[in-house]
């Protein structure tokens, strides 16, 4: 009997900008051997450029500002956008929100960020121009399961990327975003074989 390939896993994509990691996500799914698919692209910034790109793509998506709402609530209304979705795991990518805690545990192992920095150097904002301050030799990037704790789960994928001289956080930036593309849908798609295997 020839082996049939494993159904897919459903993605939900959580973003609040300009969705360049979303998309490097999509565009890697579309490769015959990918293990994932993406199932919903949602925001909490209706205006978000990623939300046109998903939709002009043909993905699903769903909106919904965080003005005047508690965070608990819209969490809970994220979540079950991604849960009608199908989603087996979260991508965040660029999701500027910090979810709360039940939210995070009841997607441990299944919750992925992305985040511009050699991890655990640099978590929060600001990581381009604090390396260069700090005069470090090299920026990067870092992909990590999701804990509590902001940008603090485990590592799970990097790229170093170097600090030429004059470097200024914009032109780091540019560079580093070129290895998140990279990086993101390799590490997506080993994370979801590793833990298929492991059931
Ligand atoms: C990326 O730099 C990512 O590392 C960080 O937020 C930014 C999102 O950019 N978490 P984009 O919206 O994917 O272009």
């Amino acid at each position: 009997m020839p082996e049939t390939a494993p159904q897919r896993a459903r993605i939900a994509v959580f973003v609040s900008g300009r969705g360049s990691n979303m998309a490097a996500l999509l565009y890697a799914s579309r490769f015959d051997d990918a293990p994932y698919e993406i199932a919903l692209v949602a925001s909490n910034d209706p205006g978000a450029e990623a939300l046109a790109l998903a939709e002009a793509e043909g993905i699903a998506t769903f909106a919904l500002s965080h003005k005047g709402m508690t965070r608990e609530a819209h969490d809970a209304a994220m979540e079950d956008a991604a849960r009608k979705a199908g989603a087996e795991h979260i991508a965040l990518a660029g999701y500027m929100r910090i979810l709360t805690p039940g939210f995070v545990k009841r997607w441990e192992g299944r919750m992925l960020n992305i985040h511009p920095s050699l991890l655990p150097k640099y978590t929060g904002l600001d990581t381009h121009a604090r390396a260069i301050a700090a005069g470090d030799s090299h920026g990067g990037v870092s992909v990590h399961l999701v804990t509590e704790d902001l940008d603090a789960g485990e590592v799970l994928g990097q790229i170093a990327v170097a600090i030429r001289p004059g470097e200024t956080a914009d032109s780091l930036a540019e560079r580093v975003r070129i290895a998140e593309h990279q990086l993101y849908p390799r590490v997506l798609a080993e994370h979801i074989r590793s833990t298929r295997h492991a059931d």
